[in-house]
């Protein structure tokens, strides 16, 4: 067999008119009517623990889309068993096989399932159809081909065999389970984290955030109708403490594949190294955690494309990405520009329920954000460091909405400047043009964090000078385009410093985290 060299799902438009339009209408509505009654699977078994969650609609969080259960220590602990208990067959199956699992999963989110996916994505994640359409449906299917595709070359490479002697590698799972940990902002990671491992011949125990269980859980059952075999991945939505406490102290931990804030990955860090000595094997800690991703404009820059860039890097998907701009370095030559074409555009910004396919931005995801959001808000509004430019608005009366939110710092060091905020809220620093390079180095320095950014610049000089100044400020580094939107196979995606391990998602590194290569010598 030969793996398909996968290209990448072409995106639908959704324009006014088309069928494909209609069908996601249609979708929304059914969807709307249903409550869904979300269990935990557990070795292909539905488990009700009565300890129930409620997922609501961002947009109108009086409306309920589904309850979910939440497990407890026992179920925890059951999860951890059938994923042991899956291990043998599933290992033992070919990779052409198993690899087939996931293909058929990728062509049913292409066809049957993508507009349930992505009105799952809009109601309860608060998504555009466009976001939802390179989440949900693109990059998922996307994330499922490529590692298939990668998968294959690392079964393929083998090293070289002599007269009389026969080398190979045998690509084994990992011993043990693998603990992924999903975040709310893509449903695009959350399959991928716990399929990547999978496809690799793990078995997985997964917690997909509180905030985002809704399209988890329909994916989980796309997997079942590909044929995922039970127990190969276990569903159990929980509190951290009562879920990953549990998963990180079991000796046969075998990973953790995670995407989330930068305090969780280092706590799962530290219990892990108190641990240490009891696990099997050392566990592989695979993490995409915070970022604060920088726009740096040159005075050479195109202030049209820069501008773009700063409004659909900074608010689509209301700022929500790990990779959205979130801190912005202007030269005061371009400045009065800049600022009156962000003031052009943000102001045509419309927002608004999801359903509503003109708006460009909607709510935040949750209350929790909603209020961490708000207090940088407030913070800007309150200290002299900085100053509200445009927006600054919010109100949580119906759904979580925040405007789109642009502060002028006039301190670099400005707390908005420097901390990860997660939400619709651009910081801008306006520098002396003749500052360029001491500002390269500010950029680099003044933030913990190492994920994604972008230069601007028309002037190849001096793009060239900041590529190579900000080698390590970002692991996606981008030139006269936004920070946001790796595609799978394209932009390999993921930072290091405090963002995380950069082991790439969706790529071949990646999926080398998911393997113990064992090296066997034959001699004639
Ligand atoms: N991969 C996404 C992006 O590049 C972020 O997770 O925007």
């Amino acid at each position: 067999i030969n793996v398909p060299k996968p290209i990448n799902e072409p995106i639908y438009d959704y324009a006014p008119g088309t069928n494909e339009r209609e069908s996601l209408k249609r979708a929304l509505a059914e969807m709307s009517e249903v409550v869904l009654d979300i269990p935990l699977v557990i070795g292909g078994k539905e488990i009700r623990t009565g300890n129930t969650g409620k997922v609501v609609m961002p947009h109108d969080h009086q409306k309920v889309m589904a309850t979910y259960q939440k497990a407890g220590p026992e179920e925890v602990q059951m999860a951890i068993d059938a994923a042991l208990a899956a291990k043998n067959d599933w290992q033992a199956m070919r990779w052409e096989e198993r690899c087939a699992i996931f293909l058929k999963a990728a062509e049913l989110l292409a066809g049957k399932y993508r507009y349930q996916l992505n009105a799952g994505a809009m109601l309860s994640a608060g998504k555009t159809a466009f976001q939802a359409e390179i989440d949900a449906a693109c990059e998922l299917i996307d994330f499922l081909r490529f590692n298939v595709y990668f998968a294959e070359q690392i079964y393929k490479n083998q090293p070289i065999s002599s007269p009389g002697v026969w080398n190979y590698l045998q690509y084994r799972p990992l011993e043990g389970f693998v603990f992924a940990v999903t975040p709310f902002n893509f449903t695009a990671i959350a399959g991928n984290l716990p399929t990547a491992p999978a496809i690799m011949g793990n078995t997985v125990v997964w917690k997909p955030a509180s905030s985002l269980v809704y399209t988890p859980y329909l994916f989980i059952r796309i997997l079942e109708e590909a044929g995922l075999p039970a127990g190969v991945i276990n569903f159990v939505p929980g509190s951290g403490a009562s879920v990953g406490d549990i998963c990180i102290a079991d000796p046969h931990l075998a990973g953790v594949h995670f995407t989330g804030s930068t305090p969780v990955f280092q706590k799962m860090w530290r219990l892990i190294g108190e641990n240490i000595a009891s696990y099997h094997a050392y566990p592989r800690l695979v993490g995409e955690t915070g970022g604060k991703d920088f726009v740096f404009a040159h005075a050479s820059a195109n202030v049209e494309e820069l501008t773009t860039a700063l409004v659909r890097g900074s608010f689509e998907y209301q700022g929500q990405k790990c990779s959205a701009a979130s801190r912005a370095y202007i030269p005061r030559s371009l400045w009065p520009q800049v600022e009156s074409l962000l003031r052009r555009d943000i102001g045509k910004i419309k927002m608004g329920p999801t359903t509503d396919f003109r708006n460009f931005v909607s709510a935040v995801i949750d209350k929790h954000a909603f209020s961490n959001i708000t207090q940088y808000i407030d913070y800007a509004k309150e200290n002299d460091g900085g100053e509200i430019l445009i927006g600054g608005g919010y109100d949580d009366s119906v759904g979580y909405y925040i405007e789109p939110t642009v502060i002028l710092a006039r301190n670099p060091h400005f707390k908005t400047m420097v901390e990860e905020i997660f939400g619709p809220v651009l910081t801008i620093y306006v520098y002396e043009d003749a500052d360029f390079d001491k500002t390269l180095e500010l950029c680099d320095t003044s933030s913990i964090y190492g994920l994604t950014g972008a230069i601007f610049a028309r002037d190849r000089q001096a793009a060239s000078v900041a590529i190579s100044r900000l080698e390590n400020a970002a692991g996606n580094f981008y030139i006269n385009d936004k920070p946001t939107g790796a595609v799978v196979g394209q932009q390999p995606f993921g930072g290091g410093r405090a963002s995380g391990t950069n082991d790439k998602a969706g790529a071949m590194s990646n999926l080398l985290r998911w393997v113990s290569p064992r090296t066997v010598k034959e001699t004639f």
